[in-house]
């Protein structure tokens, strides 16, 4: 059989899906295409959604502006992406179209990949920067992944306490002003940069001062254009370990994927080989 695959939202042309899948389908074996449909926002989505059901797609992934709005068009939700409110990856099963959400989880594989001692050490204590849908998703992945003390600092309070609402019983969540992450940053191991500020081409932008960054500390940006934020080489300067926003990308992949065919892709040396392209070369 030839697996079916692709990606819906506006704009996607420039998306690196299509390439990583493309590597996950060689590396498997398996046979397939994984095709981008640009939906136009001013065009009815509905009937965009029915001509690829005619075209009996076995899975796609979804992106911005659609992640919402697809809910109400499956047939059911797997429970991440429930408590979520957000669609990354439809699976169709036997006609029926099941919605996941596998930023999160690909977020923290991504983490523990890069440091497996976390395996074994789920109470570090965590902060989260920004409470848009990224942040939602990976304070539940954390939460699901066992971790147990994250802390969530934004612009925006009302947001945060949004995404606080998630909270699992075994964890513990603070919400708190941007200036207090800055002026207690000393008090956490790991600090998850989840909004926008530092992206192209606002790459002289930071979200905080790191001045009281612990030394050993976890720093993670999801940013990846540039592949190292600003707040990553100020976190590097400190003596934090840094940790690439962009390998976020083939982990949310790679468990699309196993969605889709039951087969787990490696990652091998996917991260250098999606840096370089990242980097134009
Ligand atoms: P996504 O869904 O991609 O995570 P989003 O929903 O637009 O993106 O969320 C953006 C996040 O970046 C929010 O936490 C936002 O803060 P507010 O909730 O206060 O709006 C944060 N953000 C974006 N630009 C910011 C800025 N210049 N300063 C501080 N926070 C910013």
């Amino acid at each position: 059989m030839s697996y079916h695959l692709g990606l819906i939202g506006y704009p996607i042309k420039h998306s690196l899906s299509p390439w990583i899948h493309q590597q996950f389908l060689n590396q498997t074996g398996l046979k397939g295409t994984y095709d981008l449909f640009e939906f136009q926002p001013d065009q009815d989505f509905s009937n965009d959604l029915d001509q690829l059901k005619e075209k009996n797609i076995h899975g796609f992934n979804v992106t911005v502006p659609y992640k919402e709005k697809i809910i109400h068009h499956l047939d059911a939700l797997d429970h991440n992406a429930k408590a979520m409110g957000a669609v990354n990856t439809v699976y169709n099963r036997n006609g029926e179209w099941i919605g996941y959400n596998t930023d999160g989880i690909g977020y923290v594989r991504s983490l523990l990949n890069k440091f497996p001692q976390l395996e074994r050490e789920k109470e570090k204590r965590i902060l989260l920067i920004g409470a848009g849908g990224a942040a939602r998703g990976i304070y539940y992945a954390l939460m699901i992944f066992g971790f147990s003390s994250i802390d969530i600092a934004n612009r925006t309070l009302q947001s945060a306490r949004n995404i606080a609402h998630l909270r699992l019983n075994h964890v513990d969540t603070n919400v708190i002003s941007l200036q207090k992450a800055e002026t207690d940053l000393y008090e956490y191991d790991i600090i998850i940069q989840t909004t926008s500020v530092g992206m192209k081409p606002n790459i002289d932008h930071t979200i905080i001062h790191l001045s009281k960054v612990k030394t050993g500390c976890i720093v993670s940006d999801i940013v990846y254009q540039p592949i190292k934020t600003k707040f990553l080489t100020e976190a590097e300067k400190l003596g934090a370990s840094i940790h690439f926003g962009h390998t976020m990308l083939l982990y949310q992949a790679q468990a699309a994927f196993e969605i889709w065919t039951f087969k787990k892709a490696k990652i091998n040396n996917l991260d250098q080989k999606l840096e370089r392209k990242l980097r134009g070369e």
